[in-house]
């Protein structure tokens, strides 16, 4: 149906060939991720939580009932397209470490297991001085960082034309990185390629690998809370190799929660005295982040969002001080099937006190999968549409959405969907939505 107020749409090329989705960690998100892509290739498993393969967007009035699916409005990638790489420390194969992460049953992963044993890690870039937990040994062996670089490089290259690829994205789900700054080093990137050649501490393997991304025209999603993509020279980088980049940390689990529910009290204007929250969770990922400085990185990321969200700046009645505590506790039991409990002091009309609790048992490599498969055909989608550098309408994906520098990040969940959905509207030439509705009343 045509719409009288379209306006141009943006030039997007199609998806030809096939896409490889290059995996750094090859733990219990990725292999989650990769599993369920095959299992629902076979027909037997839907891809739950993914917005690409089962969200809608309505396109024009209310009245005008064109819904289409995403995945038919805009030119994405199909599943039977995608092949996976991966780097990882370790050397098991995609069947052993989805058995190892133990997120899904034996009986599915055997069903899958040709298509997993094909996925063989190459060799980490790796220095325990960033993840104290664990001590690789599919290590890469360099003079110094830049060297390390150009091994990743010629790993991209070999990958690329080893599986026929016609592009590649590139998405973090390695463990998480000691908590680091910006420093002098990360502002432009001559200094950060001097500071590459010099094996200087301020930059992180994470840094090597998001550099070799960028240096081969691949789109980089950072889904740890390390720094990462997140430095001028990065993003500067990423703008002149015209290659899209977002991040940081995905977003699952109690974050998710938070990032709903506190845009519903600050629309109903309820005030908040405290926010308590804990986690206990068993995985390798609870273990890497039993170590303070892995965890500082997490805690950073996880606490920022409500300030951000609740602004006691503009409603200093109703948030002003309030306490946000979390903790995440690694206790082996549980693996990868996370108990996350919210404390929640709200106060209402005259200032009367309420709590809500939150047992949210939940499993984090399943809600992290979808998010995986998501970013990798949206950036893929970005890249044939000419954008470039930051992605701030996949902040929806990410507990820390990176923006430009002179922004604070959008953290509501709603917020995030409507950027994102405005975008593809965008991208589309269609009316962007506004919610306005007064046309409706003439
Ligand atoms: N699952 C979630 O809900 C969720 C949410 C937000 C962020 N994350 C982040 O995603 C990442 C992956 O989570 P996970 O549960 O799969 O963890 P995991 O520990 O199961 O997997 C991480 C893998 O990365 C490997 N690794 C570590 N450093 C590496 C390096 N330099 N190069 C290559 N491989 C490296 C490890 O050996 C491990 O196999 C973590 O940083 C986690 O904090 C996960």
């Amino acid at each position: 149906m045509s719409n009288q107020n379209q306006k141009k749409s943006v030039e997007i090329e199609e998806p030809k060939g096939r896409l490889g989705v290059l995996l750094v960690g090859l733990g219990a998100v990725s292999t989650t991720f990769i599993a369920g892509v095959e299992a629902i290739k076979r027909g037997i498993a839907e891809p739950i939580g993914s917005l690409t393969q089962m969200g809608t967007i309505r396109l024009g009035k209310r009245t005008d009932n064109r819904v289409p699916p995403v995945r038919e409005f805009v030119p994405l990638a199909t599943l039977e397209d995608l092949v996976f790489g991966a780097w990882d420390i370790f050397e098991e194969d995609a069947y052993e470490a989805a058995l190892h992460a133990g997120v899904l049953e034996r009986d599915l992963v055997n069903q899958l297991k040709s298509e997993l044993q094909a996925v063989k890690p190459m060799k980490a870039v790796f220095d325990q001085h960033y993840v104290k937990r664990l001590n690789g040994v599919h290590v890469k062996q360099g003079a110094n960082k830049m060297e390390l670089a150009e091994q990743l490089m010629a790993d991209i290259e070999e990958f690329r034309r080893a599986n026929e690829c016609d592009r590649l994205v590139m998405i973090w789900c390695a463990s998480t990185e000691v908590f680091m700054r910006c420093t002098e080093q990360h502002d432009d990137l001559e200094s950060f390629e001097q500071a590459m050649r010099e094996n200087n501490i301020c930059i992180a393997p994470s840094m090597i690998y998001a550099y070799a991304a960028l240096k081969s025209g691949v789109p980089f999603a950072n889904g740890a809370p390390n720094l990462t993509v997140d430095v001028p020279a990065l993003a500067k980088l990423a703008l002149d190799q015209g290659v899209p980049i977002c991040g940081k940390d995905f977003k699952t689990g109690q974050t998710l929660m938070k990032t709903m529910i506190a845009p519903g009290l600050k629309s109903r204007l309820l005030g908040l005295h405290g926010w308590f929250s804990t986690n206990i969770l068993g995985n390798r990922d609870g273990e890497v982040l039993d170590d303070p400085e892995s965890f500082k990185t997490k805690e950073e990321s996880k606490l920022s969002v409500l300030e951000y969200i609740l602004q006691p700046d503009v409603y200093p009645t109703l948030y002003k001080d309030f306490s946000h505590i979390v903790r995440i506790n690694y206790y082996p039991p549980r693996g990868d099937n996370k108990e996350g409990w919210d404390n929640i002091d709200i106060f209402g009309w005259l200032g009367y006190p309420m709590q809500i609790k939150i047992d949210f048992l939940c499993r984090d490599s399943i809600l992290a999968a979808p998010i995986v498969l998501d970013l990798a055909l949206f950036l893929d989608l970005a890249k044939r549409a000419g954008m470039r550098g930051i992605q701030e309408w996949l902040s929806f994906y990410f507990k820390s959405p990176m923006t430009a520098p002179e922004l604070y990040p959008e953290h509501d969940l709603f917020i995030q969907l409507m950027k994102l959905k405005n975008t593809l509207r965008h991208l589309k030439g269609e009316e962007l939505i506004t919610h306005l509705g007064l046309e409706y009343y003439d």
